[in-house]
């Protein structure tokens, strides 16, 4: 299995996205990391810890990390994962204690004791702690294998202003410091997010899979649904945050194309936007396409063999 630390703000979509890659043999999830990002830290931290309870994995360490963005206002997205952050499931206090280091230490110290780019990092939410790890301890990037990145838009235009992405804008500074290192990054923006929607006829699909976990998915991506349709009526959610696990499960289901991804920190109306620019030997990988159905056949796999 492939050994991979995420870090991310449960957020209904990141909820579904640790329902996958603790559901799938294919990974060794060795800590989770929260941020504050779609709720404040204290709930995106719980949210973890209950998503690894439910998910039969209360072994796996979460940290909280950075409780507000580096340099800009914190921005929340209450409306469209509810106020727990995980609209559609009934919260708890998960019996699993926070650890009791922060995330940043953890992410230096899991680095630097992983080989040599042995260790994957899936980013799901703002970048703020990875960006804090590499500023504190540059060193890490040695141990660093991939990022995979949700975040950005270019042909699509963003989902927070007309430019941005919510992940970027949230903390443009940080995504700036990641992206800059060079390191090799997979970028799942809202380019290819939004060709993966959550249609009824999926999520019926799902459903009729049977166990708890085929409910749970059902019922998130159900709750996320009627949440998008409230704020963009007749639009059905995208797969944003399980697109990392989908990627690393089977690449093929997408194009890419390398580049060089930048973005505007300067204040103003492109405040959080990514800028991709295409180049042959470039760091990054811009995914251009999703196979849909490919995806949810996926999801439905890892379904039936942890139900
Ligand atoms: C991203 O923003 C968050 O609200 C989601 O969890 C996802 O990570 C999509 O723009
Ligand atoms: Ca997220």
């Amino acid at each position: 299995p492939l050994p991979l630390i995420i870090d991310c703000d449960p957020g209904i979509d990141d909820a579904v996205m640790l329902m996958m890659a603790l559901g799938s043999p294919r990974f060794d999830v060795r800590a989770i990391t929260t941020v504050a990002g779609n709720v404040p830290l204290r709930l995106t931290s719980r949210n973890a810890r209950m998503m690894g309870e439910l998910m039969g994995r209360p072994d796996i360490p979460v940290f909280a990390g950075c409780p507000r963005p580096m340099l800009r206002p914190p921005v929340t997205a209450e409306d469209f994962h509810g106020e727990s952050g995980i609209y559609g499931i009934d919260v708890f206090e998960p019996k699993a204690p926070l650890q009791p280091s922060h995330a940043v230490d953890a992410l230096i110290r899991l680095l630097k004791a992983a080989p040599h780019k042995g260790m994957t990092l899936v980013v799901t939410g703002p970048m703020t702690n990875l960006a804090c790890a590499l500023v504190m301890a540059p060193e890490i990037a040695a141990h660093i294998r991939e990022i995979v990145i949700m975040g950005g838009a270019d042909t699509e235009g963003g989902n927070i202003t007309p430019f941005a992405e919510f992940n970027i804008f949230a903390d443009p500074h940080a995504a700036a410091i990641v992206l800059e290192t060079g390191l090799p990054a997979t970028i799942l923006s809202l380019d290819a997010t939004h060709q993966v929607r959550a249609t009824q006829a999926r999520i019926d699909r799902l459903a009729q899979i049977p166990g708890p976990r085929a409910a749970m998915m059902a019922s998130l991506l159900t709750a996320a649904n009627n949440l998008e349709t409230r704020a963009r009526p007749g639009t059905k959610v995208p797969m944003h945050d399980p697109s990392t696990i989908a990627w690393l499960l089977a690449p093929e289901m997408f194009e890419t194309v390398n580049a060089r991804v930048t973005v505007t920190t300067r204040p103003g109306k492109e405040f959080g936007r990514t800028k991709v620019r295409p180049m042959k030997t470039g760091p990054h990988r811009w995914v251009t396409k999703a196979n849909a159905d490919a995806f949810f056949a996926r999801i439905e796999d890892i379904l039936r063999i942890a139900p």
